[in-house]
């Protein structure tokens, strides 16, 4: 086994994308995720303990039948940290879901900080605003029914100041034209995160016909080639599924 995975990642080196992502997709029925999982309870169990109230969010969503879709406790803990590198006090985010991630981030701001939260769904917004009371977050939360484009039509009439923070966790096929927005109502030393931006390294498939696939390599071509912005995408690893998180902060603003 370690032999075919020595040759396999040797042929990696001189392999186009597209036939790595064909040759991952065999291997991946042979690898173990444990180890990736195990690792993650670990960090998080340093680093991202949840207390009582980010686990009883957890409760409440997946007991109003929400996706299980929310950033790990590692990657919640991992979103307060880019936060306070910028000494966010002005965060949007992109996908509320039941408002795990907004806790986190609320969290990282100062009390009169304020972070904007856009979700499509209004029952998913229900169940965050109840989770972020009972947090008693609610007074540094703004949370925005509607879907994200048409509530950054409404931010766009009625904002004076850029973002400190963007973080990206909406739907993906728009994912380009959030990062637009989010770099036209940035400053020096904004951070742009994005969620999602890898999918199990769907984004190879060069012939992908997945509109979040193709999203996000839109996404990821625009951020990479984007003017005044250093950029990168880690991959995630751990007890979600193999994804990546775009990071980038901006240098110089993009002011249409
Ligand atoms: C999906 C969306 C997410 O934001 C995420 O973190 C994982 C999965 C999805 O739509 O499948
Ligand atoms: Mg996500």
């Amino acid at each position: 086994m370690s032999i075919i995975v020595v040759l396999c990642f040797k042929a990696f080196h001189l392999t186009a994308p597209s036939t790595i992502f064909t040759t991952w997709v065999a291997l991946g029925n042979y690898m173990n995720p444990s180890i990736f999982a195990a690792t993650d309870h670990y960090i998080a169990s340093l680093f991202a303990s949840e207390d009582a109230c980010l686990k009883e969010t957890l409760r409440n969503n997946e007991n109003a039948g929400l996706p299980e879709i929310d950033v790990s406790a590692v990657q919640g803990k991992l979103l307060q940290v880019f936060a306070k590198m910028c000494q966010a006090r002005y965060v949007l985010e992109l996908g509320t879901l039941g408002g795990y991630s907004t806790i986190w981030l609320a969290r990282a701001i100062p009390e009169d900080g304020k972070v904007i939260t856009i979700e499509r769904n209004e029952e998913y917004a229900r169940v965050a605003r109840k989770n972020i009371e009972n947090a008693g977050l609610i007074h540094k939360v703004d949370i925005r029914v509607g879907t994200a484009i048409e509530v950054l039509a409404e931010l766009d009439t009625e904002l004076s100041q850029s973002f400190d923070m963007v973080f990206l966790d909406a739907d993906k096929p728009p994912y380009m034209q959030y990062l637009q927005w989010a770099l036209r109502h940035s400053r020096p030393g904004t951070i742009i995160i994005a969620d999602n931006v890898i999918r199990a390294g769907k984004v190879l498939d060069e012939n992908s016909d997945d509109p979040a696939v193709i999203g996000v390599q839109q996404f990821n071509k625009a951020l990479a080639e984007a003017a005044g912005v250093t950029s990168v995408v880690i991959q995630t690893i751990g007890v979600k599924d193999h994804d990546g998180m775009a990071i980038a902060v901006v240098d110089y603003p993009q002011h249409a």
